[in-house]
């Protein structure tokens, strides 16, 4: 494996992704507690990540020394080159040349870490983003590389098995970067490049196994994709010694509750309790505008239902969640104060510890494509596992205002249009997220010799690599065009389409 030191960057968690990608089984740690992980991992080699910190700093983030005397190859990207620079004895100085964005990198010397990928004295695209800079190197190093602003672009002490590099190869930017990474892992680290969802699942098998033992377990389903496989891949392990609850609020999409519940009681034969309590959530949420409070409320009344049937279920010891990588990561924090709530999040598994139970996650080491991955490896249906995200409140944040049980069924209806369209255009698989939203505006149109006063629909879509930023999707005018009329056709209740031009930040995906 290999153990990446998390200094803070915004894209630490690209590195893990690339490495993987590689085949290659890793883990990222904070750089205070690099020495643990070090002991418990006994990785074959160890990336430095990037970081928001200035090594020239008073209380940078430093090296660990016991990474250096670990005896494994070590590469240090942007902070990561700059801090290892610093604690071998080199010199980095602050930024009168910054450079962001697209920059040229023209190899001089060679290095193992661009073996068949890089030639001698060509040039090539990486991402750089850096105010500091290296600007003499420790003892028995040599430059590999240079760009305009970075003399020491890249820089190796191949006896020692070091390389820093200034840019960023874990971005698509840098084209080659995954190249680079899978040269690290793989050649110069020597990692076999085993780690697939094939290996994953047999060993997640075993753990499940010795983990329950003969208890019995309970997991929440919610109709998305991650808390299914997490069931899937439990119930091969135990068999029926799991239970499936699934709580239908009535806020999914168009015929997903059915389909959740055939596909687990027909394809997979797994115990699944149906628990239909769309009246308690839409009795609760009818004239209530405010978007918090809605969330809380859908989150509170999810938890009474949960607990209800679990408690009529009884005797199990373990609560299944499909937790996924990127939420037990730990941050590395360098503002210190509380960060501001933009909205209360709310998934089946974030149920409280108030239920008393242990977890079962057999999803916490793997991203989100990699659960896509497994969910195919255990035979989940495509058009299933390649499902874009949907909320945990679903369709009642879609619905700004009160929510009532024909605005929710006008809003399937429309969605439904929305998605057909994109799927039957080719361009799901190239949007991040698209969904319709019914406005609580009413306006006024003319059908056939008749005035029409009904709602808007807004229809939103989005690109975007993790959620944390979006840009809207550009769509050909004729697209948006043909969809606003089968909607407005076909759906009472909505005489207006409008599309949201709206990238984030400044506006969130959901509207709510
Ligand atoms: P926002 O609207 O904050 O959404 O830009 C970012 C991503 O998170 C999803 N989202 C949620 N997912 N529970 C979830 O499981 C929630 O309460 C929730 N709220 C937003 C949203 O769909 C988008 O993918």
């Amino acid at each position: 494996s290999i153990l990446i030191v998390d200094f803070g960057s915004q894209v630490t968690q690209l590195i893990a992704r690339r490495i993987r990608e590689a085949g290659v089984y890793c883990e990222v740690h904070p750089f205070q507690k690099a020495g643990e992980a070090l002991e418990r991992l006994a990785p074959k080699g160890i990336v430095l990540s990037g970081s928001p910190a200035s090594t020239l700093d008073e209380n940078a983030p430093e090296v660990d020394p016991v990474l250096l005397d670990a005896g494994v190859p070590i590469l240090g990207i942007c902070y990561g080159q700059q801090a290892l620079v610093k604690a071998l004895g080199g010199r980095v100085e602050g930024g009168h040349h910054r450079e962001f964005g697209r920059s040229e990198l023209t190899i001089r010397q060679h290095s193992a870490l661009v073996d068949d990928v890089w030639e001698l004295d060509h040039s090539y695209q990486v991402w750089m983003s850096h105010g500091d800079r290296v600007v003499e190197m420790p003892e028995g190093f040599e430059i590999v590389a240079t760009s305009s602003g970075a003399p020491f672009a890249m820089i190796a002490n191949e006896e020692r098995r070091i390389w820093g590099v200034q840019f960023h190869p874990e971005v698509v930017h840098t084209p080659d970067g995954a190249k680079l990474y899978a040269n690290f892992v793989r050649k110069i680290c020597g990692c076999e490049g085993n780690w697939t969802m094939a290996t994953f699942r047999d060993m997640a098998i075993e753990r499940i196994r010795e983990q329950v033992g003969d208890s019995r377990v309970i997991c929440g389903l919610s109709g998305g994709v991650d808390s299914s496989v997490a069931a899937v891949l439990i119930h091969e392990a135990i068999g029926d010694q799991l239970t499936c609850i699934f709580v239908d609020h009535g806020l999914l999409r168009l015929g997903e509750a059915e389909q959740v519940v055939s596909m687990f009681r027909e394809k997979y034969n797994i115990p699944l309790v149906h628990v239909d309590a769309e009246n308690t959530f839409v009795a609760a949420l009818e004239g209530e505008s405010d978007p918090e409070i809605k969330r809380k409320t859908i989150g509170r009344l999810f938890i009474e239902t949960f607990e209800a049937e679990a408690g009529k279920i009884g005797g199990a010891d373990f609560l299944a969640q499909g937790t996924l990588y990127p939420d037990v990561i730990e941050s590395v924090s360098f503002t210190g104060g509380p960060s501001v709530t933009i909205k209360s999040h709310h998934n089946v598994g974030g149920l409280p510890e108030r239920m008393n139970m242990k977890l079962v996650e057999p999803l916490r080491e793997l991203f989100k494509d990699e659960v896509r991955a497994l969910g195919h490896e255990l035979g989940l249906p495509e058009h299933f596992v390649g499902r874009h995200p949907f909320p945990g409140p679903g369709l009642a944040i879609r619905c700004p205002g009160g929510v009532s049980r024909e605005k929710l069924d006008i809003l399937r209806q429309a969605d439904a249009i929305y998605l057909d369209e994109i799927r039957k255009a080719g361009l799901y698989d190239e949007i991040w997220q698209a969904f319709a939203v019914l406005l609580p505006v009413q306006t006024v149109g003319v059908m056939g010799d008749g005035r029409t006063y009904e709602f808007v629909c807004a229809l939103r879509a989005v690109t975007s690599v993790d959620g944390m930023t979006a840009d809207f999707y550009h769509y050909d005018m004729s697209f948006l065009g043909k969809t606003a009329t089968r909607i407005i056709n076909e759906v009472r209740g909505i005489n207006r389409v409008v599309y949201d031009v709206t990238s984030k930040p400044p506006g969130t995906i959901e509207w709510e």
